[in-house]
């Protein structure tokens, strides 16, 4: 339920360009009520609808990965900021990117990154919670649980979590130097050498200790994890696949979700297996991968990629929908409009959403199109407005 009001019993948008999950309506209406499409048709709108003046019409984004909460709780190194407060400001600005669902994500197990939103998660997943029971939201809140596995506590908090709350999609990473996002184990080390303030010799040491924790808790702790979500019915995602085999592990692990894979090769065996591939839309709109892995719109070019996250950048998700097609001639609007809508909802088995079609959710974004860019006018989410 939205922030503004319950659902008016009806609203017609008219006078709109339709985007639907296979073909583009030039000029059309939708029909909400009671917090679904009721209808979706084609020329003169039905009497009393609102007139879109050309506006674009397309379902409501969904986001699978992000953690731009951070940013608001944590505006700078040592500040933090009231939490309730800063969870309204980051809902706020997802609506505001014409998202209606999204998977805040959540760390479990330590990495090297010990910061005051690591140390907070719990207590910032009970303040989203206790906000969206309250209404003081806009959109739908669902978490994501990323999963370190090869830390030693991530299980036990992983399963501390599952037991108090409610998780909607969990992830299992391995950011083991040497393996994966960091095949290359040197672009591991450019990474923490800029980070930190350890000694050549003390990078060394370190990634000695994670590849023997990686040897020594791996295959026990990615098993307990797998076996956790499936308990629960949760679904899964791989991170950073790299190899064929890191494809078919993700394949017996019942993955429908393969985040950020780093070369051609593993992401076109997970998209050939049925598993969506999700990359990141800032790589999209900034034309590569920030830490030089496969760039997305080669997979998109290759037609291995069916997901889009906005990662660190709300805005960057409606951007690169459309932005594609206009780079990639071969993708079609309704085509990349999937790419964060229907696809995503469908890698977290959400089956209510995603699309402009009489039964589902009336999630819908009205975009105008200023240039090449995506500007959202105005967002209702289950029938309400919402921006
Ligand atoms: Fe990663």
């Amino acid at each position: 339920m939205g922030i503004m009001s319950d659902h008016p019993t009806e609203t017609i948008l008219g006078n709109a360009e339709i985007i639907l999950a296979d073909r583009v309506i030039e000029r059309g209406w939708i029909v909400m009520s009671d917090g679904l499409i009721a209808e979706v048709g084609e020329g003169d709108a039905p009497r009393g609808a609102l007139d879109m003046a050309g506006d674009t019409l397309i379902p409501g984004l969904v986001e699978l990965h992000t953690d731009h909460l951070e940013a608001h709780f944590s505006p700078r190194p040592k500040v933090q900021w009231h939490p309730l407060s800063s969870v309204i400001a980051y809902d706020a600005q997802i609506a505001a990117s014409g998202i209606t669902t999204v998977f805040d994500s959540l760390r479990v197990g330590q990495d090297s990154r010990k910061d005051a939103f690591n140390d907070n998660l719990e207590s910032l997943a009970d303040t989203i919670h206790e906000a969206q029971q309250s209404k003081l939201l806009r959109v739908e809140h669902l978490t994501h649980l990323r999963c370190e596995v090869c830390s030693p506590d991530v299980v036990d908090k992983a399963t501390r979590f599952l037991a108090q709350r409610a998780v909607h999609l969990m992830s299992l990473m391995d950011h083991t130097p040497g393996i994966r996002q960091f095949r290359d184990i040197e672009k591991w080390l450019d990474y923490y050498r800029g980070k930190t303030t350890m000694t050549e010799a003390q990078l060394q040491k370190f990634v000695e200790e994670r590849q023997a924790l990686n040897r020594e808790l791996e295959p026990l702790h990615h098993r307990k994890l797998v076996e956790l979500a499936r308990s629960r019915n949760v679904p899964i995602a791989s991170h950073d696949d790299t190899t064929i085999a890191n494809v078919e592990e993700s394949i017996s692990d019942g993955a429908t979700l393969a985040e950020f894979p780093t070369t051609i090769e593993a992401a076109a065996a997970s998209h050939a297996a049925g598993i969506k591939v999700m990359m990141g839309a800032p790589n999209v709109v900034r034309g590569g991968s920030h830490s030089g892995n496969v760039a997305a719109s080669d997979l998109a070019r290759e037609g291995t990629l069916d997901v889009l996250s906005s990662d660190y950048v709300p805005g960057s998700l409606l951007m690169a929908a459309f932005q594609l097609p206009a780079d990639i001639p071969s993708i079609t609007l309704p085509q990349a409009v999937r790419m964060i809508t229907k696809n995503a909802a469908e890698a977290a088995k959400l089956h209510d959403r995603g699309e402009l079609r009489a039964g589902l959710r009336a999630d819908v974004v009205r975009v105008h199109r200023h240039d090449s860019i995506p500007v959202v006018r105005t967002v209702w989410h289950q029938g309400a407005r919402v921006v």
